[in-house]
């Protein structure tokens, strides 16, 4: 009940001072305009529209032509019609981030979706849309995070503060190695992001693959496909909102995810729909510039204190790595996973393709030992890579090549190495003997 009071108070103290209103001059699909207020109102303002029936109808301002504000809604438009008021309500959207919040379900707004009562709010307002700390105030990225996942634990080293992207087709395994990392993962507290998945998905992310005790060390912030674009893009940047109000209390976060591919979307039918033309396929020029808005919230904290280890998935349509988004969020990251198809249909789980894969941080936090010992693995690995079809097909006859015949010979070793079960967790030093093990061999 307290929790409901304070919030109220909250509530409350938000009020403005005076009120800025509009009226609807004309809907069309997802766009609704808005005459009389233009002169208050801003890109990325909040408004809300009041339905003939009294509901609210909170929207964002995209744009503005012929001298409206163009509006877009959160929720559907039903309701809305000519001369409907239009009040303008906030005009740096933010969240009241609490810790209480590990171990809930938010949506866009920061509001509970689990069904577990009201959330109370903390003091300091987290802009939805903050800017990123400026590269010279930043901390360097430092000291590993332990995965949980051998492949990557040792192949792919994730620092504190670090980008990576996760890069596949669909159903190559992206969300299963997001929720083996949510489970595995030792750092301060989880956030993760379920953007425009399917609501059946983000079920089982939360009861089968994060468990009770992961919820517990987690905020999940989630916004299904069926909501509107407006809702996913936001939620995306809720999630590193929540993320930076517990990065600043000095701890280290692992922000989780799942897709960046949708968040571009919902970006593109947003801009699509203000007017914005198309540039590479159909993605709008905004799109490219809202991705490093979004991505660079992640990193170390400035002055040192904290971090946002990320951690995002991109769906690579056609398995074509160089699709645009692909490209430009790789460009934005400071390393890649490339899970592979054939991997998978191989029955090779994560399917990471290691060879293909890149972490840029991770020759500067490993040991000159640690750094000898992957580089001989990946060579081995490149080298059976090379004679693979030729030793399929019986043309390669051992005892020819004495580097081939040692590729060979490890190859089985490392790709056991490779596979893990989604319930097993290995930690770095485990990852690390492992490999030597078998390499000394
Ligand atoms: N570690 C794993 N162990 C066993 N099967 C897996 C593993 N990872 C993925 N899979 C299989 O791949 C399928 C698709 O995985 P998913 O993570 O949903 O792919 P994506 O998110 O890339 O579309 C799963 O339903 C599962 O059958
Ligand atoms: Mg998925």
């Amino acid at each position: 009940m307290t929790v409901l009071i304070q919030n109220m108070l909250h509530e409350i103290e938000q009020l403005p001072d005076y009120e800025v209103f509009g009226r609807v001059t004309g809907v069309s699909g997802m766009l609704v305009e808005v005459g009389g207020a233009h002169g208050a109102l801003s890109v990325g303002d909040r408004c809300a529209l009041i339905a003939r029936t009294g509901r609210r109808v909170p929207c964002e301002v995209v744009g503005f032509r012929a001298g409206c504000a163009l509006l877009m809604a959160f929720t559907a438009l039903e309701g809305i019609g000519l001369g409907c008021r239009a009040e303008v309500t906030e005009s740096q959207p933010a969240i009241y981030p609490h810790p209480a919040w590990l171990g809930r379900v938010i949506d866009a707004f920061g509001e509970p979706v689990d069904g577990k009562g009201p959330l109370p709010k903390g003091d300091v307002p987290y802009a939805v849309r903050a800017t990123p700390p400026s590269a010279h105030l930043r901390g360097r990225v430092k000291g590993k995070v332990d995965l949980g996942v051998r492949a990557l634990n040792t192949f792919l080293t994730c620092c504190r503060g670090q980008r990576m992207g996760i890069f596949s087709g669909s159903g190559v395994g992206k969300s299963s190695l997001l929720a083996m990392m949510a489970r595995h993962t030792r750092l301060d507290a989880t956030v993760v992001g379920l953007i425009g998945e399917r609501g059946r998905e983000a079920r089982e992310f939360l009861e089968d693959d994060l468990g009770p005790d992961g919820l517990a060390r987690s905020v999940v912030v989630c916004a299904t496909s069926d909501e509107s674009p407006l809702m996913r893009r936001q939620a995306a940047h809720t999630a590193m909102a929540v993320a930076e109000f517990f990065r600043d209390t000095g701890r280290d976060i692992l922000v989780l995810m799942d897709s960046i591919t949708r968040f571009a979307m919902a970006q593109r039918e947003i801009s699509l729909s203000a007017g914005e033309p198309p540039a590479s396929k159909g993605y709008t020029p905004s799109v490219f510039a809202e991705l490093p808005k979004l991505l660079e919230r992640a990193g170390p904290g400035a002055g040192g204190v904290g971090s946002i280890t990320g951690l995002f998935t991109v769906l690579v349509e056609g398995d074509d790595m160089n699709e645009p988004i692909s490209d430009a969020v790789r460009g934005i990251l400071d390393g890649h996973v490339v899970l592979d198809r054939a991997i998978a249909e191989r029955g090779r789980y994560p399917a990471i393709n290691v060879l293909r894969s890149v972490s840029r941080t991770m020759p500067a936090c490993n040991s000159v030992e640690e750094n000898a010992l992957v580089g001989r693995a990946r060579r081995l690995m490149a080298t059976y890579e090379d004679m693979a079809e030729l030793i399929r097909l019986g043309a390669y006859r051992t005892g020819s090549n004495p580097e081939v015949d040692e590729a060979v010979h490890y190859s089985a070793p490392l790709e056991q190495f490779l596979a893990q079960a989604k319930t097993e967790a290995t930690d770095l030093a485990a990852g690390y003997a492992a490999l030597e093990q078998i390499l000394s061999h």
